[in-house]
Formats: structure tokens, sequence, C-alpha cells
């Protein structure tokens, strides 16, 4: 009995040796570790051997067992391995694809600020950024707006100190650009802004772009033409554009300009409030009363000043119809852009 476990060893290994494929391994598993296999009929034979031989002869057998199925267990994983990937020999398939890396964007708000800009720097303008904390003085009082003024409850203000607030619109810059600087002058300002409002046309924070040109003879017919060339482009269409008569203490005559609604082409929506038109930015004449208190002379020079609404613009580019989308940082909201 020895002897033929021994062979029957010597015979499995050679066996396998010879196998390339699961059909054949469970062949072989089947003619020499099933129940009506090899090994079995051997094991059978273990009831007539003497008594005395039982013990030793029964720990053979059972390594014997042991040994082919360990043999059987690697060439089974390696089988199985091997038709996992189409390279019969390793686990990884190369010609799979590779995973991607998420890559980053940037947010719509962004994407916008940076094409506002880049259109104006086309048209000769320079890019200025100033304080988020502003002095009362650049905020209000350099642009007209003096303590008590009514004006200044249209702004719902966040105060840090008597004196030092949040900037409620980046009007600020035209004071501090004029103040150090001499005309012609033609800038920009984008920035971030706050105000205590919310709801889905108003944030708390939220991002203009400021942009005034001081020159000698320029006139209002300067500001539509660089308006309307600015929509032009940034919509890539004639849109239509409104400019209502409006007040602000530092330009005069003052006016808001609208674009037709983009989301309901002007038949009137949530968003443009069944008006049909969106409010996009406040614009004017640089009043006299700037000039002075900046030290330009209001007979020599003149200029146009505006304000843009940066999430305005993205909404109507994008089609959003809720403001606060935006700040929610929602990946499958962020990620369209
Ligand atoms: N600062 C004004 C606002 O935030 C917009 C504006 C800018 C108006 C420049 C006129 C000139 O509403």
């Amino acid at each position: 009995m020895e002897q033929q476990l021994n062979t029957l060893l010597t015979l499995a290994k050679e066996k396998l040796a010879t196998i390339s494929s699961s059909e054949l391994l469970e062949e072989f598993r089947i003619e020499f570790l099933g129940r009506k296999g090899e090994f079995t009929s051997i094991m059978k034979g273990l009831a007539q051997v003497p008594k005395e031989d039982k013990p030793k002869l029964g720990q053979m057998a059972n390594k014997a067992k042991k040994d082919i199925e360990a043999l059987y267990r690697d060439l089974h994983a390696k089988l199985s391995a091997g038709s996992a990937g189409n390279t019969g020999e390793s686990s990884i398939d190369l010609t799979l694809p590779g995973r991607k890396p998420e890559t980053g964007k940037l947010h719509p708000v962004t994407q916008i600020m940076n094409e506002v800009c880049s259109i104006f720097e086309g048209l000769g303008f320079s890019v200025a950024e100033g304080p988020d904390v502003e002095h009362d003085h650049y905020n209000f009082e350099a642009l007209n707006i003096p303590a008590h003024h009514p004006a200044r409850d249209m702004h719902d203000t966040f105060y840090v100190s008597d004196s030092i607030l949040l900037r409620t619109h980046t009007s600020p810059m035209q004071a501090r650009i004029m103040e150090t600087q001499q005309p012609p002058l033609r800038v920009i300002a984008p920035g971030k802004v706050y105000r205590c409002d919310s709801d889905i046309t108003h944030t708390p924070m939220f991002h203009q772009v400021e942009g005034f040109l001081v020159d000698k003879n320029i006139s209002f017919a300067d500001l539509k033409g660089v308006l309307t060339i600015f929509t032009q482009k940034m919509f890539d269409k004639d849109l239509e554009l409104r400019f209502r008569p409006s007040f602000f203490p530092f330009t005069e005559p003052s006016a808001e300009v609208d674009i037709a609604c983009v989301i309901c082409n002007g038949k009137g929506c949530r968003v443009c409030k069944r008006t049909g038109w969106l409010e996009i930015l406040g614009a004017g004449m640089v009043d006299p009363e700037v000039f002075k208190m900046v030290g330009y002379d209001p007979e020599v020079y003149s200029g146009f000043a505006f304000g843009l609404g940066i999430e305005r613009i993205a909404m109507l580019k994008y089609g959003i119809d809720d403001i606060r989308l935006y700040y929610e940082n929602d990946l499958r909201f962020l990620s369209q852009f």
C-alpha cells in the first residue's frame, strides 16, 4: 500500500505538469481526488491492512492526499488568474484603459470673472484689485454718499466697526485709483462684495466687476458703445440692451442696464421676476462731485463708470435659475461647467 501511495503521488505530479487548462484540471480532480477516484480506492484498501500497520499507513495516506490537494490548488489558482487577464500568464491586463484621475475645475463664477476681465482687457482696460474690508470713506464718503444719505439704506451693509465695513460694491476702487493716478484712465476692478441679503437672486457675498474710463470728451455714447460690445462678446450674440434711468450718488446721469432674459426669452419667468429683463449692471457718467474729491477738474475731464454683477451674468449664460446653487458646493452642479 505504501508503494501504491508513492506511485499515485508521482503519477499525480507528472500529470499536473502537463495540464494547461481549467477543463483538464477538473478532469484531474475527478480522477485523483473525486469520490470514485484513485485515491478513494486506495483508501478502501486500508480496511484490509494489518491492525498494527494502520496508524502509520493512515498518516501516509493523509499526507499524500494533502500534497496532491495543495498541488491542485496552486495550479487552479494559476489557471484562473491567467484567464482573468488576457495575457495567460499574469493577472494584469495591460490592454485595459487606465483610470483617469478626476481633474479639478474653476468655479463657474471664476470662469465668468476671467472671461469678463479678458473682454475688457481686449478693449484696453487694465485690472486693479482692492480690499474686501474697506473704509467707510471709500465705500461711501468718496462716492458722494455722506453719513445719513438715504442711498446708504440701499446697501444693507455689514459693519466691522463704525468706520470699517465689508465693501458693498466695487465702486470704492474708483476713488482709490483716481486718488493716486491721473487721467486718462481705463480700469476694471473685479472682486467680492457683501450685502446682508439672501433669496433666489441674492447671496450675502457676490462678485462684481467695476469699470471706469476717464479722459477728455467722454460721453454717454462711449459708455453705451463699450457696454454693447461687451454684451455681444459675452453672450456671442446681439442681445437686446435696455438702459433705464436710475440714480447713483456717484454718477450723473445714471442708468440701470438690463439684457433680455435668456432663460425665458423675454416672456417672463421666476428669474426675471416676470419682466422679461434681467438687470446686469448699474452705470453712469462719473459725478463731478467725485472728481472734485479726488482733485480732478470736472471742467476738463469726464468719464463713465459701471458695476457688473458676475453671478447674474453666469446665471444667464448657463441658464441657472437659483443663485444660491453657486455656493452650496455640490460637485454634481459645479462639475458641469
Ligand atoms: N456700485 C453700484 C452698485 O453696486 C453699481 C454702479 C457702479 C453704478 C458704477 C454706477 C457706476 O449697485
